[in-house]
């Protein structure tokens, strides 16, 4: 039993339970004239309800006009001064829309302090980067249009190059009736950037019931992530990305002082090495392993971080119906 602490039981789960129905049922027959629809009390949902990790959403519903105007944005490269970079020379969302170990270099060769984020997902994160220095996906992009380690350009340029081309100013008109200006420019990136959701990960499958789409050694590491604490910081719908932590409460994690960074989100985290905010864990075997000690002062054997990591494994999503897959440099 890899566990460490058995799973929680109710000492009167019987009784608690029976309590349960009859308070559900009391309860809706009691509020049944003020509201029809109820949903159940918190006490009787499907065992799913009660995880600390729920389901990927689907897509937001979008305007097929801006959405493929975005995603025609995201990979134009005169969104960078020199016309050499697009967001998804950095986010590829054809593999796992963070791009590969070799990209972790700034434009002059130097290290980036920061490793490539995912896109995918990023819209369901509370804040974006690491250190969480933004509230929302417009910010976040125009600091990416900023950023001299980025695309090294300004929206006032980006719109000049827009508006001399009859093409995609047309599409503007036709998706916002307006040429191109700084609100639609924005806008039409975040509904691509909202759209970049991975649902139908096996782990997601097994949330909703499919009991098989897990293996048992997959689920005893599930138990392991929770009893551990792991899912104290990685929870909510991407596993993370909810929260504000030192990296490096126990044990150092990295170099130099332990940073306050957001929680990153664990979807599709087997797809994207190397790990940590300066990539310094080349594997996820070495990530958990350190995490553990860092965050939690636990030191694991190598079936518990085995468990861990084949838990991990299950979290990898799908985009457009085809798995997310790491990118190969
Ligand atoms: C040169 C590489 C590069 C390019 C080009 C680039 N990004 Fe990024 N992106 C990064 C890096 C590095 C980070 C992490 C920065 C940090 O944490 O300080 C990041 C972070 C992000 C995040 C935050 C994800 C999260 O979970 O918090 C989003 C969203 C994002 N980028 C979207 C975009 C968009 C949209 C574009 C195009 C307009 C773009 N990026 C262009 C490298 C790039
Ligand atoms: C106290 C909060 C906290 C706890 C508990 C915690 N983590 Fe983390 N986790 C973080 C933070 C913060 C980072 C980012 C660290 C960095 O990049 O320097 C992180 C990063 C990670 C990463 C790397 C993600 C990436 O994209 O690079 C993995 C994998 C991970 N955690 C797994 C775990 C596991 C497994 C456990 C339990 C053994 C755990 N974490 C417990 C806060 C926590």
């Amino acid at each position: 039993m890899l566990a460490r602490m058995p799973p929680f039981r109710h000492p009167f789960g019987a009784l608690f339970s029976a309590f349960c129905r009859w308070a559900g049922v009391g309860l809706s027959v009691l509020l049944a004239s003020a509201a029809p629809a109820q949903a159940p009390a918190p006490c009787c949902q499907s065992p799913a309800a009660r995880e600390p990790i729920t389901p990927l959403p689907a897509p937001p519903e979008a305007d097929p006009l801006k959405l493929s105007l975005g995603e025609s944005l995201y990979f134009d490269t005169r969104l960078s001064r020199d016309g050499t970079l697009a967001c998804d020379s950095c986010h590829d969302v054809r593999t796992n829309g963070a791009g590969s170990p070799s990209q972790f270099k700034d434009r002059d060769g130097s290290k980036m302090p920061f490793k490539i984020l995912s896109v995918f997902n990023a819209s369901l994160n509370f804040r974006l980067n690491w250190e969480g220095n933004y509230r929302d996906l417009q910010s976040q992009t125009e600091s990416s249009f900023e950023n001299p380690a980025n695309l090294a350009t300004s929206v006032g340029e980006i719109l000049g190059k827009l508006r001399s081309d009859p093409g995609i100013t047309r599409r503007f008109r036709d998706a916002y009736g307006r040429l191109p200006d700084r609100a639609n420019l924005l806008d039409a990136l975040e509904v691509f950037e909202r759209s970049l959701v991975t649902p139908g990960s096996r782990f997601d499958r097994w949330l909703k019931g499919e009991t098989t789409a897990l293996t048992p050694a997959e689920i005893d590491g599930y138990h392991l992530f929770k009893s551990l604490g792991c899912s104290s910081c990685h929870q909510g719908a991407n596993v993370g990305g909810n929260l504000f932590e030192h990296a490096g409460i126990f044990r150092p994690l990295t170099q130099g002082p332990a940073l306050l960074l957001r929680v990153p989100s664990l979807r599709n985290v087997a797809t994207r090495p190397p790990y940590f905010h300066d990539g310094s864990a080349a594997t996820l075997d070495e990530a958990v392993r350190r995490m553990a000690g860092a965050q939690l002062d636990q030191t694991l054997s190598d079936q518990e971080v085995g468990a861990i990591v084949a838990f991990l494994g299950t979290l990898t999503g799908t985009y457009r119906g085809a798995p997310v897959v790491e990118r190969v440099p």
